[in-house]
Parts: C-alpha cells; structure tokens; sequence
C-alpha cells in the first residue's frame, strides 16, 4: 500500500478553496430551505451582522453569489464611472486584476508597477496621484496572493489618507480573517471578501462593504446584477435582489458562529501563529521566503533551491499525499511554492502538509537535516500556545 492510498479525502493547503469543517459541511447539508423565507431572512440578517466586525465597520456588508472577482466587478461598477482617473498597484496576478477589471470598465489607469514580492510604498503611490491629478479611487490588495506578499494596510493606508481624499477600494479577498481589517478607522471606502478563502466555506459568496461616503458617492453607470444600492436596500431586511447562494449562506452563518466563539482576536492570533510557524520550518530546512520583508499571515512562499522543480514538487505532493500546495504563477513558475494556512486550518493540518514538503523535498534533490522543518514548526507553535 503506497501513502496515497491511505488518504481518502483531498487536503487543501492552498490559498483558496480552504478546508471546510465538518460543521460547516452539516450546516449546508439542508438544501429545503427556501430563500424568500422568514427564516431565511433571519439568517441572512444575522449573517450580515456577524460579518461586519470582521470588516471593522457600522455598515453591513453586502453578500452577493459570485466569486470574489465579482465582488471586485461589484467596486468598479459601482464607485467608477467611464472616464475616472484611478490608480491601481499592480505587484503581481490580482493587481494585475484591478488593472484590467478598471480598463474594462473604461477608466483611465495609472498603474503603480511593483517588482513581485514588494510592498507598495505610500510615498511612490502618493507621487503617482499627485502626477495623475484628480485621482477618483486608489485600488489595491491587502494581500497579494500570487507573490504571498501583505501589504500592511493599517500602516500604508493612514499615511496615504494625510494626502489623498478620494476613495481607496482594497481586495482583502485572501487576508479577511487572517489580517485585521478596521475600514472605519483607517477610513477605506470598500472592502471586498470572498468565502472560499478565510471563511472555510467552498466558492460562490462574495463580501462587499462599502464606507458611508462611498454609499453616497456611488457612479450613474449603468448595472444590473451588481446594483448594490439595490442589494443593500433588501439586504437589511435579509432579501436579496436575486436567487441567492442559499446552502452557502447557511454555512456561513455556521462559520461565523464558530469564529465568533473564539474571538476575532484569537482569530488573528492563530493566523499569526500559524504563519510564523510556517516561517521558522522554511528558515530551518534552507527554503528562503519569496516576501520575508512582508510576509502574509495567509499564505507562505517558500523559495525553491536551485535544481529544485517547484511545479513537480506541487505534482509530486498531490500524486503521493492528495496534498493540494499552490505553485508559482507566470515568472514564478517552478520558482516558488506557496503554502497556505488560511481559515479553518488546526496546527495539526499544518504540520500534516509540512511533513508532506519535507518528504517530496528530500526526494527532489533538496538536502537538509531531515524532520528539522517540523521540528522548527511545532517548536514555533508551542512557543506561541498559552498552556494551562
Ligand atoms: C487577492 C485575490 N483577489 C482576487 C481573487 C479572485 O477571487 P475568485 O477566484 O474568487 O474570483 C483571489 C483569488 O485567489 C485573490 O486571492
């Protein structure tokens, strides 16, 4: 019997689809319920109450059924309009998505072009308005997820706000529920989630939460699906404007119970922990880290050795361990592996996955002290664990 055999389920170890509990499995299992209910209102409500401290605002969030780039298509189309001047920061596949989602819409772009792996700095973008003139929304990622790279929102934010009045829109689609977001204080005008990333929930929910000025900003462009004027106007009462995503709404009702018995801030905390963790095998085994400046709570981008191939390496660990590791994307291809410990994942699974790259790495021509990543990861975890 080969180690493969032994595994009948897939793991997921990378940065979206995440693990689902088994709770949140329950919880979706009831497929009668009908969504132009009471009681499906009430869940909804409650819902959308339940998310809204996770965006660190008074608003509620609106919940559409999309993936998270139709929360992202939900922004453009209702805070642009054809025309607008905005500035984008493009530091890897999902800047580059703001990029293309903007022109499409037909707004004038000046793009912030970052070398992948970089954070962006609050001066470069500041030049860039400036320069531009009349800048309508700065768009960026609180996490970059292609490079792992966290672009420390609660510090870059405040200190564009000293200089820029316009509306500043963040894809915080793979750092919700790993990084804090405090919208509100840092006075951003739209945050955008997804469900299949922090949530534990599979694809199909998109979160967007708007400020109050963006509320009373939004574009006369033309919209249908996503009109969220309309939405947020049903949404109070529970009602969305189209068939929503019923089973998941149930599952997510499940997954915010189960975040909010333990606190937003042991949230992060595990997040935090789980990261760090990731970081001290990586530094024990020789593996550099792709953003070590910046480093996301989310995800972590292990820089393969030379002779190293990162993409059998994701091959190999999906083949022998159903272990599901993301690779690097376009110039990253080959180059780096991207490990995530994003949402409902224990420092069990953690471990799991680790001991997986350990394995297919010493297999791969990569040599080390053998269980020396492991042993570096549980030691970080315990370091970081209160005990009785
Ligand atoms: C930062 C970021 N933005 C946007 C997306 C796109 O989300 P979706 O694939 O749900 O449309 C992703 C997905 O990985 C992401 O990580």
């Amino acid at each position: 019997m080969n180690d493969k055999e032994l595994f009948t389920q897939n793991r997921l170890f990378c940065p979206g689809p995440t693990p689902v509990p088994d709770q949140i499995l329950t919880a979706m299992s009831d497929t009668s319920m009908y969504h132009r209910s009471d009681e499906f209102y009430k869940i909804s409500r409650e819902c959308s109450a339940m998310l809204a401290p996770l965006f660190g605002s008074k608003n509620l969030p609106i919940m559409l059924t999309s993936s998270g780039s139709g929360g992202l298509e939900a922004a453009v189309v209702n805070l642009t309009a054809p025309g607008d001047k905005v500035v984008v920061v493009n530091g890897g596949k999902f800047g580059e998505r703001w990029e293309k989602l903007n022109r499409g819409y037909g707004c004038e772009v000046s793009v912030l072009n970052l070398s992948w792996g970089q954070s962006p700095k609050a001066s470069d973008l500041l030049d860039l308005i400036q320069k531009q003139g009349q800048t309508k929304a700065l768009f960026l990622q609180a996490n970059e997820t292609s490079t792992g790279a966290y672009y420390r929102i609660e510090t870059l934010v405040p200190e564009i706000r000293k200089n820029f009045k316009g509306l500043i829109i963040v894809d915080c689609i793979s750092s919700l529920c790993a990084h804090e977001m405090r919208m509100d204080d840092w006075e951003i005008d739209a945050v955008v989630a997804g469900s299949q990333k922090g949530f534990g929930l599979p694809p199909g929910l998109a979160f967007i939460s708007l400020s109050d000025r963006a509320w009373g900003n939004l574009s006369a462009r033309p919209r249908f699906y996503f009109d969220l004027a309309r939405e947020r106007k049903g949404q109070a009462e529970g009602r969305s404007a189209w068939t929503p995503a019923s089973t998941l709404t149930l599952g997510l009702h499940a997954a915010l119970k189960m975040m909010n018995e333990s606190g937003l801030n042991e949230l992060y905390k595990h997040h935090d922990r789980m990261a760090r963790a990731s970081r001290a095998f990586a530094k024990a085994i020789q593996l550099k880290l792709y953003c070590p400046e910046s480093p996301s709570n989310s995800l972590t981008t292990m820089c393969m050795p030379d002779g190293v191939d990162g993409s059998k390496v994701v091959k190999e660990l999906r083949r022998r361990y159903q272990a599901f590791f993301a690779g690097g994307q376009d110039q990253l291809k080959g180059k780096v592996i991207r490990y995530s410990h994003l949402g409902f994942v224990s420092v069990f699974d953690l471990i799991n996955g680790l001991s997986a790259l350990e394995f297919v790495l010493a297999d791969n021509g990569h040599s080390f002290d053998f269980g020396a990543g492991v042993k570096a990861a549980m030691v970080e975890l315990r370091r970081n664990t209160a005990r009785p």
